[in-house]
């Protein structure tokens, strides 16, 4: 898929010159390295990384991209230095994917600091309150509506990604974009909101599978349901539509207000940055919630300890659990202190994200590496990390394609931060949130609605694999380089409300 990601890129052909990086150039003229790249990234790049060492440049659709593979040398990209530029990749990449104009401010359509939005209202003072809010929107979703109908008399049999899909997409839009009739118990109107929300979830779906093409490069034009998916969710985010909810989010109501008072754009260019931040809430948050459940049901020694951990948080705080009028909460502080499901998701994404990181050189420069190498690198050539390696790293992780859900907890219980590499420490060991100025500003809100989600499902429901000793289904390779990967299918499980609490 990456060879795909980065065919828009125009053709430069040059030879190595001295003291630049080994080049790959591929056995395809054009495509270079594309075809063997997307078929096995990690397994590509690590065959190149025996061959060639720390760096190492492919030539991928026409582009030169410099591959970093030792992560004591990843400080030298991730430090936001004078050379490298993040902001001309990532704001091109949210233009052709969702069609909205520019955020970059040298283009000339809106003053917004965007990155400075995003920090006030997804991280700090802004955190409790969109904590409360998924909490309630999660155990309406999961008890109180009828997207799961729980029963306790008998089993549901559903999909576990399927499941998390549902109960995820609905908490985290409402949490972000509020209810346009806010609590009304008017049934007919609420039926009016389901519908709603629904509609997203396909429209969500629809516009999601082709994300990676349109990250490529591929006009949307050629996607037509896919183009009407889009813009039919745009149209719901319309400044008259989005005025009519409550309880819409800081994030969204303060974007409302910069793109009226900061930018050129027009409406359905405002509606569509909406959008984008949509999809930026979901597509990773989606599978990386699967993951979780996933290997949490898998491991019984995790489930054991996932319960007993919830119970002693819940129980702390007399919190009791009942169905019938769900109403838990947990505070900041005390996700705070939830290490077993923070090992259980971490070990989760360690396994399953494949977010490349990326900058472009902003001028020729020197790239120094830790091993006191240096390498010439030239004005827009990519330099690329990708945490797979890391990941993957047998050196790092034991049996690294092993699902061990304390991987992430130290011998007291608490989280573990010391991981070691050819017996130095690592500075840089977990990376599915990316990097440095580009890492993913939701990362907070994002462990919270996912440890939110396994407290919930856990106290309330019962829950097993029907097939006891399945495999992990494979990565769907596809979206290789954009984030957390999906499985490639769905595994089945039963839930029913727990008889005693
Ligand atoms: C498990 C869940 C998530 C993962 C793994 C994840 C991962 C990432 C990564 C890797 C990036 C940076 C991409 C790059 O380097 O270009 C990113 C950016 C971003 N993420 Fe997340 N994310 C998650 C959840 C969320 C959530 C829940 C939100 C918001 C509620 C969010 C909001 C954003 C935004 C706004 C950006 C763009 C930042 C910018 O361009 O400055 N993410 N995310």
């Amino acid at each position: 898929m990456w060879g795909h990601y980065l065919c828009d890129l125009f053709l430069v052909i040059v030879l190595r010159q001295p003291g630049e990086p080994a080049v790959e150039n591929g056995l395809i003229p054009y495509l270079g390295c594309a075809l063997q790249f997307g078929a096995n990234p990690l397994q590509f790049l690590r065959s190149r990384q025996k061959k060639y060492g720390h760096i190492f440049t492919c030539k991928i659709a026409g582009r030169y991209i410099h591959f970093l593979c030792d992560p004591f040398s990843y400080h030298s990209v991730i430090r936001h230095g004078r050379h490298l530029d993040w902001r001309k990749f990532h704001f091109a990449t949210s233009v052709k994917a969702f069609g909205h104009d520019s955020f970059d401010p040298r283009h000339g359509h809106t003053t917004e600091n965007l990155h400075q939005t995003f920090l006030k209202t997804l991280q700090g003072e802004a955190l409790p309150s969109l904590i409360e809010t998924m909490m309630g929107h999660l155990q309406d979703v999961m008890l109180k509506s009828d997207t799961l109908s729980p029963s306790k008399d008998h089993w549901q049999v559903d999909g576990i990604f399927a499941f998390c899909y549902k109960v995820m997409f609905e908490s985290g839009y409402l949490t972000l974009f509020g209810k346009e009739l806010g609590e009304d118990k008017c049934q007919a109107r609420q039926a009016a909101q389901k519908a709603l929300v629904l509609n997203a979830l396909e429209n969500f779906k629809e516009f999601d599978k082709i994300f990676p093409a349109l990250v490529a490069g591929l006009p949307i034009h050629v996607f037509k349901s896919a183009y009407s998916a889009r813009e039919n969710l745009a149209k719901t985010m319309h400044a008259e539509h989005l005025s009519k909810r409550e309880n819409v989010s800081d994030l969204i109501s303060m974007r409302m207000i910069l793109n009226d008072s900061l930018s050129t754009f027009n409406d359905i260019s405002k509606a569509r940055t909406h959008v984008a931040l949509l999809w930026a809430s979901q597509a990773n948050t989606l599978p990386a919630t699967f993951w979780s459940l996933f290997y949490m049901i898998r491991s019984p020694d995790a489930m054991k300890a996932a319960h007993k951990e919830v119970q002693k948080i819940l129980g702390d705080s007399g919190k009791t659990v009942d169905p019938s009028d769900p109403s838990l909460n947990l505070t900041r502080d005390q996700l705070d202190n939830m290490p077993v499901l923070d090992s259980i998701i971490k070990e989760a994404m360690r396994l399953s994200s494949a977010s490349m990181n990326v900058r472009v050189a902003k001028e020729d420069f020197l790239l120094h590496l830790d091993n006191q190498e240096a390498y010439h690198i030239r004005k827009d050539d990519v330099i690329a990390l990708y945490p797979p390696l890391l990941h993957y790293d047998p050196e790092i992780y034991e049996d690294p394609y092993e699902y061990k859900f304390d991987r992430f907890l130290d011998n007291k219980g608490q989280e573990k931060t010391t991981f070691y590499r050819s017996g130095r420490r690592l500075r840089y060991f977990y990376m599915p949130f990316g990097s440095g100025v580009t890492k993913c500003p939701g990362r907070f809100f994002a462990v919270y609605e996912i440890k939110q989600f396994l407290t919930l499902v856990l106290s309330y429901f019962d829950m097993e694999l029907l097939d006891l000793g399945i495999n992990a289904p494979p990565l769907d390779q596809s979206r290789a380089g954009l984030g957390i990967l999906q499985p490639t299918y769905d595994i089945d499980f039963r839930y029913k409300l727990k008889s005693s609490q």
